[in-house]
């Protein structure tokens, strides 16, 4: 077999290569876990005796050719901090062919023939570009608050967001029970609502309003006033950014105005949901998933993301994460109106 050819085991793409050297990125939206999965992911390379770059700003260094060697000491004390310490960026030049053909190379030109892409959708899909025009190995692993990639279970800095969301639904519950009033709680997530219903079910809200289900306003309104009929103080609605056409928690105010009279409030949670120390949870998922990655690319695997659906680390291939996002959310969803 030639060096370069691809090949198949158990459905899985293989490329014969001789491993050089690799490089990692963190791109997109910042993930808290994205520290620790790089910690891995440079630690596991060097124990392969494998030279490693980082590459700083995402998709934009690798345009502007900033990719730097990596040692095991430059990624010492990172494993507890949020954000990332290569940077990210969401880069529009990426999506022109020709400084994509730059970015390549710029790696190829270091003698990197394998690329590890920690991020979320957007990110995957570039590293899907890059595996596609060039031939490099590509791997990616999921890093996003959101946890919208299809099929990949939990994503990087989705368990820290939840945590950190409910931390502050607990506290708005203090003083809406306290004050009997009507608290909307926007949560981000972009197109996708997992984080509102995590946050739901663990925060106890009485309801939460999603993009993926259509909210009934006026039987939303009667499912509030039972709830203080039957003796309930304050109330806690959770609301996706996206919702109401992304007017999350201002259009379920709207909405809420034409036809009731709550003492309503709204806290939009924003950008507090993407920092932080990253939750045990997440850092052993990064820790998983960035050691994984090395062996795979060690074993030839190209175009997939290293994933960890359930409790085994599993390959999704680029192609499956183009499919329409199915989840199975009616179950989360219902539980929080059973249990309200
Ligand atoms: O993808 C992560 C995320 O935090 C989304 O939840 C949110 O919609 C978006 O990024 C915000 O992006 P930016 O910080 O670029 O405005």
């Amino acid at each position: 077999m030639e060096v370069g050819q691809e090949y198949e085991i158990k459905n899985f793409t293989h490329r014969k290569f001789s491993m050089k050297h690799i490089a990692v990125m963190t791109s997109g939206g910042d993930a808290p876990g994205m520290n620790a999965c790089l910690r891995a992911v440079v630690r596991a390379a060097h124990n392969n005796k494998l030279k490693i770059y980082g590459v700083l700003n995402g998709y934009e260094g690798l345009i502007d050719n900033q990719i730097n060697k990596l040692t095991p000491r430059e990624v010492g004390n990172i494993i507890q901090k949020g954000g990332s310490i290569l940077k990210t960026s969401r880069s529009k030049r990426f999506l022109q062919e020709k400084f994509r053909a730059l970015a390549i190379k710029n790696l190829t030109k270091k003698d990197i023939n394998s690329l590890i892409v920690i991020g979320g959708e957007g990110s995957i899909k570039g590293a899907a570009m890059i595996a596609k025009e060039s031939n490099l190995n590509v791997l990616g692993l999921p890093a996003t608050i959101d946890r919208d990639l299809p099929l990949v279970g939990p994503t990087i800095g989705f368990d820290t967001a939840v945590n950190t969301a409910l931390q502050a639904i607990d506290r708005i519950r203090d003083t809406a029970s306290t004050s009997n009033t009507v608290h909307i709680v926007e949560v981000m997530g972009r197109h996708c609502g997992w984080i509102s219903l995590y946050a739901g079910i663990s925060g106890g809200a009485e309801a939460v309003i999603l993009e993926e289900f259509d909210t009934n306003i006026k039987k939303l309104t009667k499912h509030i006033k039972d709830q203080r009929t039957s003796g309930k103080t304050g109330c806690i609605l959770i609301v996706s950014e996206g919702a109401y056409n992304a007017q999350g928690g201002d259009g379920l105010i709207k909405e809420l105005n034409k036809i009731s009279n709550f003492d309503l409030r709204i806290t939009k949670l924003g950008h507090i949901q993407r920092g932080g120390n990253p939750s045990a949870v997440d850092r052993v998922l990064a820790s998983r998933l960035g050691a994984s990655a090395v062996d795979k690319l060690l074993q030839g695997c190209n175009k997939f993301v290293v994933a960890q659906p359930k409790d085994k680390i599993e390959l999704i291939h680029f192609d499956k994460l183009v499919a329409k996002y199915q989840s199975d959310m009616k179950d989360y969803y219902e539980l929080i109106f059973k249990l309200a």
